[in-house]
């Protein structure tokens, strides 16, 4: 049985006193109960790693654990503005995301590069979620499944059977950050692709990796999309930010 994840990314935004308010705030929530056998984590930007831990640890929870945006694929040196994977792992961090759409576009981050990062993240002891996805054009084009296998195959050629230790974000990149949420149907049927295909590499690896969805979940979609059988939790942007809604997504 894989267990139920959500993971919040914050991307750039926060501040020392909202970082506190949302933590005490989601800590005080979940104190209240939550579904058993789930994991839940939020990916703070690189300056509030350490305050966010500190705070984590307060409420000692030890199923809301912390986790970074981005990583090296360095291990160490002179690599102005870059962060180590073992640096991020002293801050108690758990996840890094590496991939998001974000990046690839913003900063052409390659299939290859995603995967060196992640065997950075694997080889600290933390768990990369590494996403995917597609663009509008290319879903419009018919091409969507064959974009994401191309992104999926490269990321089994480097890590190999690691991939039993990472998770997967399914990201169409036309969901993101637009409120034009993929339907349960969709998304489960890439989740399904995607599930196939690291079958086809290896069967044990494709019943172990968690599939998570990311694009516009929210409260309201959260439970459709959570029941689908290869859909193994979500990454939250914008919803993560008001920790009501990020309650109430991870309580979906
Ligand atoms: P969104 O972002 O929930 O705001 O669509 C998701 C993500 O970028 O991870």
């Amino acid at each position: 049985m894989r267990p139920l994840i959500v993971i919040g990314n914050w991307k750039m935004n926060g501040s020392l006193a909202s970082n506190a308010d949302w933590v005490k705030t989601v800590c005080r929530g979940m104190e209240q109960g939550m579904p058993s056998g789930r994991q839940y984590a939020f990916c703070a930007p690189f300056p509030y790693l350490s305050q966010c831990g500190q705070l984590i640890r307060d409420c000692s929870l030890a199923f809301l654990t912390l986790g970074a945006q981005d990583v090296s694929a360095h291990t160490a040196g002179a690599y102005t503005g870059e962060v180590a994977a073992s640096m991020l792992k002293e801050m108690a961090c758990k996840f890094v995301i590496v991939g998001h759409s974000e990046r690839r576009q913003l900063h052409q981050e390659t299939d290859e590069l995603v995967a060196e990062k992640a065997l950075q993240a694997l080889d600290c002891g933390m768990t990369p979620v590494i996403c995917v996805g597609e663009s509008a054009d290319e879903r419009n084009s018919g091409r969507e499944v064959e974009v994401v296998r191309g992104q999926i195959a490269k990321q089994v050629a480097v890590l190999q059977d690691r991939l039993a230790d990472c998770l997967i974000a399914y990201e169409p990149i036309w969901a993101i950050g637009t409120g034009q949420v993929a339907s349960a149907q969709l998304a489960q049927d890439m989740h399904r692709a995607i599930r196939l295909q690291l079958a086809e590499f290896d069967a044990d690896v494709a019943s172990h990796v968690g599939i998570l969805y990311g694009g516009s979940v929210k409260p309201d979609n959260a439970v459709e999309l959570f029941a689908m059988p290869d859909i193994d939790g979500g990454l939250i942007g914008g919803a993560s930010l008001n920790p009501q809604d990020f309650l109430a997504i991870c309580q979906a």
